[in-house]
């Protein structure tokens, strides 16, 4: 009941049309670094931090969990469960404040008003993983449906609120927050109500690059960096990218564009011509992904993490596998 409730709020069903795709590019081998115990684990986005761990969040569990992709037999452990504590249900977007302190979104999806970003401190946990301590950043009561985040400068990240298809900046220090880029390529649209419009959002120089689900569409819009406002108008780098969820940015602008019904990752290039990179519609594998990110050592520099929720919107051949950190190296 609960989950048909999430699901029906972060999707697009009615908008799901099987795709005809061309062929999957072959070069890119795909392996499963770590798949949850449990069915209906929803990974919602990840993170990573500069020792090569995975942070990810969970949508279906109010969970913090750090996955060790580099080892060879990866391990998870939980790092915070806010399980007990009122109004939070779900984690959802994640980034890194400074070293080795991460800043996540946490409320209950289907609840607008029930927002609060936490922070997790990893410093004293030097290398290995499973450390932190937790604590509130702010609540962030005006947000609708918070999803992606993105650090702006010092102190200051901006998050997307998909239901009111706008970002709002938040000084992570004095706790205030102020709706700071709005525009209808954000938007989701208005029947039915819960479409998500804007959802990952990342920075690249003075680019500020979304999704948004609802149109398929990844733009960009320059922005100040001190004062995080538009500085010009919003262009569309992609189309067609419908159902569209988080995604990974290279410093060349090469992005990495998941869409979750559709089970693939598509590569975008800065021209914005695209294709599939992995996945395929009946991919079980790939089932259901949500967000992305690049590996950050030497050994996986060269690295796509992607995570998933295992098909639970749209199951793959009718099966739901459990949530998974799926590695692709894309040179
Ligand atoms: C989450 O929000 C829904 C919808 O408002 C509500 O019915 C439910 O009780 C909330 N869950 C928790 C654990 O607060
Ligand atoms: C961007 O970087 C990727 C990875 O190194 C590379 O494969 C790609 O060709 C680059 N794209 C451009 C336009 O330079």
């Amino acid at each position: 009941m609960y989950r048909a409730t999430l699901a029906d709020l972060l999707l697009t069903a009615a908008c799901f049309v099987p795709p005809t795709f061309q062929a999957v590019i072959p070069r890119s081998t795909m392996r499963i670094v770590y798949q949850f115990p449990n069915k209906g684990t929803w990974i919602e986005n990840v993170a990573t931090r500069s020792n090569g761990d995975l942070l990810v969040t969970l949508l279906s569990a109010p969970e913090l969990h750090s996955i060790s992709p580099l080892s060879n037999d990866p391990t998870q452990t939980l790092i915070h469960s806010f399980a007990g504590t009122p109004g939070i249900t779900s984690l959802l977007g994640i980034t890194e404040l400074e070293d080795d302190v991460f800043a996540f979104v946490a409320g209950n999806a289907t609840q607008p008003g029930s927002w609060s970003i936490w922070q997790a401190d990893l410093r004293r946990s030097g290398h290995k993983h499973g450390k932190a301590s937790v604590s509130k950043i702010a609540d962030v009561p005006t947000g609708n449906l918070l999803n992606g985040m993105t650090k702006l400068k010092e102190r200051t990240v901006l998050i997307a609120d998909s239901m009111a298809g706008n970002v709002i900046k938040l000084d992570t220090g004095t706790g205030k927050s102020e709706v700071i880029l709005d525009d209808v390529t954000m938007k989701p649209t208005a029947i039915p109500r819960f479409i998500s419009g804007i959802n990952g959002i990342k920075l690249l120089g003075d680019h500020f690059y979304y999704t948004n689900s609802f149109t398929g569409k990844l733009h960009r819009i320059r922005i100040d960096l001190e004062s995080g406002k538009a500085i010009g108008a919003a262009e569309t780098v992609a189309s067609d990218l419908v159902d569209n969820d988080d995604f990974a940015i290279l410093e060349n602008g090469t992005a990495f564009v998941v869409r979750d019904n559709y089970n693939v990752v598509e590569r975008v290039e800065p021209d914005g011509t695209h294709k599939i990179f992995a996945g395929s519609i009946d991919s079980s594998g790939m089932a259901g992904p949500t967000a992305a990110t690049i590996g950050r050592t030497a050994r996986d520099r060269n690295v796509l993490y992607v995570v998933t929720n295992g098909g639970m919107r749209a199951p793959v051949g009718g099966e739901v596998v459990p949530g998974r950190v799926v590695a692709i190296s894309y040179e």
